[in-house]
């Protein structure tokens, strides 16, 4: 018999997806260029489940029913390409080629729109919960067509993680709408993790308190609203010892963040769609930052800081913890509002038709960003399918409402005692950006008006005016 899906690349993603999908009962024909890996998998894991191992593409090709199902498991960009250019001669009419790797979605388009002119599927999937969850039940996007998806749907969703019976898996939209969902996704598990440094350094500098007290504190707030994977590894890895030299192992790691790359695509993406994602724009600078050697070690000792630290002694401890955590969750809160309007904002753009409560749904399990109050958004999205931003929703009003003077006390002490809270400060300035009734955006169309003659409307008449600013200063309307 046949397999019925394939994949090639079987570096740790690409090998743990193949033996999920050989453990749930598919037929699986695996491949990877070195052929070291694809034996290493029979050799290791065979006894799983139904392998099939291929030699080179051609022979993948040949082991697979029709229509094919080849999931395309390599690097992002020019390796994905050399894949699937390899990959088309081979293929017949009606086959569907997944890239279930971390593809720009401009590229999924792209791709997906050449492999349709030549009568094939082309999928591009976002797949979430590292190695992990590729094992035993990743969050799955996939993109692409329709009638892709009606054949790859049952295959998807069994693999998938599940929540209270559902699968972490829905056919997301059209063409690039899966990489665009599993972009921001990482965008969002960005903004959670500098958020969660940003908690763990406040309180360790200004409360003094050490990584293994601060491992209590994250654990106590992963059984509240906060409840997440991440919150919960936080707490793994501020406990964790040295093996080395003992001590905290948290303070031997050097304190320089890296990125792959789908963190900036987020903010890219998000500048051009015009949707302020702050919150992620913050933590991809701060990545920087902390890599920015060079800058660091002209500064560091050398800035000063502020100058009396005595308000420290002033802070109550379980009342800066309690605010530190509401700072945390309102944040967060916006850091997902951004999220989802960026998701609304594309989906717009391309005519995905993006449903985005079922986006929360799928990402209550499995991936990364994981979390209790993923349901919160679901509802808030099931009360109102056309709601304008999460913030606005209930839930999300009441809990900031409930949080937002310790958030604001937070934002203060930070200021005041000298540690970054960029993710927080950026947070709060959105939420007051956005509930402000007048901004001061009207001085900006002023003044563009001065020096360039852009113009600016009125707020009590219609048309666009401009003012003879080193003339008679008269209004003229055009
Ligand atoms: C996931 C993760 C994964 C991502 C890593 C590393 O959903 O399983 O998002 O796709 O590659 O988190 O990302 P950075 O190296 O950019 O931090």
């Amino acid at each position: 018999e046949k397999a019925e899906i394939a994949v090639t690349g079987l570096a740790v993603m690409g090998r743990n997806l193949a033996r999920n999908l050989a453990r749930n009962g598919f037929r699986v024909a695996v491949h990877n260029r070195s052929q070291g890996r694809t034996d290493a998998l029979i050799e290791e894991f065979g006894h799983e489940g139904d392998f099939t191992a291929a030699a080179d593409l051609p022979a993948l090709v040949e082991a697979l029913e029709t229509p094919r199902k080849i999931i395309i498991m390599v690097k992002a960009g020019e390796p994905t390409d050399a894949v699937i250019d390899e990959l088309v001669p081979l293929l017949d009419k009606g086959d569907i080629v997944i890239d279930a790797g971390n593809a720009h979605f401009l590229d999924t388009r792209r791709r997906e729109q050449a492999l349709s002119e030549k009568g094939l599927n082309f999928v591009g999937s976002g797949v979430s919960g590292g190695e992990e969850g590729a094992l035993n039940g990743p969050s799955i996007m996939p993109g692409g067509s329709k009638e892709a998806y009606d054949s790859l749907g049952p295959i998807l969703t069994k693999i998938s993680a599940h929540v209270n019976g559902e699968p972490c898996c829905v056919h997301v939209g059209p063409d690039g709408a899966g990489h665009f969902v599993k972009m921001l996704h990482n965008g969002i598990e960005y903004a959670d993790m500098q958020l969660i440094a940003e908690a763990y350094d406040l309180l360790r500098h200004v409360l003094d308190l050490s990584p293994a007290e601060l491992a209590g504190v994250f654990r106590e707030w992963n059984t509240g609203d906060l409840e997440s994977f991440l919150i919960e590894i936080t707490a793994d890895v501020l406990s964790q010892v040295d093996p080395t030299h003992g001590g905290p192992f948290v303070d031997v790691v050097l304190d320089q963040a890296e990125q792959k790359g789908t963190g900036r695509w987020t903010v890219q993406s998000a500048l051009d769609l015009g949707i302020p994602v702050s919150g992620m724009a913050e933590a991809v600078f701060a990545r920087s930052l902390s890599g920015d050697v060079v800058r660091r070690e002209a500064a560091a000792g050398v800035l000063p800081g502020p100058s009396s630290s005595s308000e420290k002694a002033d802070i109550d401890r379980d009342a800066f913890i309690e605010d530190v955590r509401h700072a945390l969750y309102s944040s967060k809160l916006v850091a997902y509002a951004q999220g989802f309007d960026a998701i609304r904002a594309a989906s717009e753009q391309y005519d995905w038709n993006v449903d985005l409560g079922a986006m929360a749904t799928i990402w209550r399990g499995g991936c990364i960003i994981r979390a209790r109050f993923l349901d919160r958004i679901k509802e808030a999205y099931d009360r109102n399918p056309q709601l304008p931003s999460l913030l606005v929703d209930e839930y999300f009003k009441d809990a900031i409402a409930n949080g937002q003077d310790a958030w604001r006390r937070v934002v203060a002490t930070a200021a005041t005692a000298g540690v970054p809270a960029p993710g927080f400060s950026a947070a709060l300035s959105y939420y007051d950006g956005l509930r402000a009734e007048r901004l001061p955006a009207a001085l900006i169309q002023g003044l563009r008006d001065l020096f360039g003659a852009h113009t600016y409307k009125r707020v009590d008449a219609e048309g666009t005016f401009h003012l003879e600013w080193s003339g008679d200063r008269s209004e003229t309307k055009s």
